[in-house]
């Protein structure tokens, strides 16, 4: 149980931005994700924050911008493979743990959360 919201016990924008940064870096060294994703991550970053931020709980950034985040209609045109979910699960694990975000609890429900979302995104047989 947490008070507020995600987004707020996680540690509001400073804490997504991290994130972020940390789970790109992995994911642009990842030989399973490396040839899904462009080359400059750039605009990529900036979207997952957007989109992060809202599925926190915090403002809907990525729904003011783009619409209707329709995840997995978005993903259609990418192979994912359970190999490639558990893949960006690895890499946002290891960026979760590398940010050192002070709320256990918050992180935990966190990647609970995206864990699920991940699973829901396969849309591939390995
Ligand atoms: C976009 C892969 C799971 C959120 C993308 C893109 C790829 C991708 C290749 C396009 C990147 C670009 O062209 O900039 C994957 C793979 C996943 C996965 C392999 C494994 C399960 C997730 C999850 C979330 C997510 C769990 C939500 C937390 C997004 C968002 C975008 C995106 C918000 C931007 C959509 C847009 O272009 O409007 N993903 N993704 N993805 N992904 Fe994922």
């Amino acid at each position: 149980y947490l008070k507020g919201t995600l987004y707020d016990a996680l540690g509001g924008e400073h804490a997504i931005t991290t994130i972020v940064e940390q789970f790109y870096n992995r994911v642009g060294e990842h030989p399973e994700l490396i040839p899904l994703f462009p080359d400059d991550l750039t605009e990529t970053r900036r979207k997952q924050k957007q989109f992060l931020t809202q599925f926190c709980g915090g403002p809907a950034l990525f729904t003011r911008e783009h619409g209707h985040p329709r995840l997995r209609a978005r993903h259609l045109p990418f192979p994912i493979t359970p190999v490639k979910a558990e893949a960006w699960l690895d890499c946002m694990e290891r960026a979760l743990q590398a940010s050192k975000l002070e709320n256990d609890k918050a992180v935990q429900e966190l990647y609970q959360r995206l864990t699920l979302t991940a699973h829901h995104m396969i849309n591939t047989p390995s």
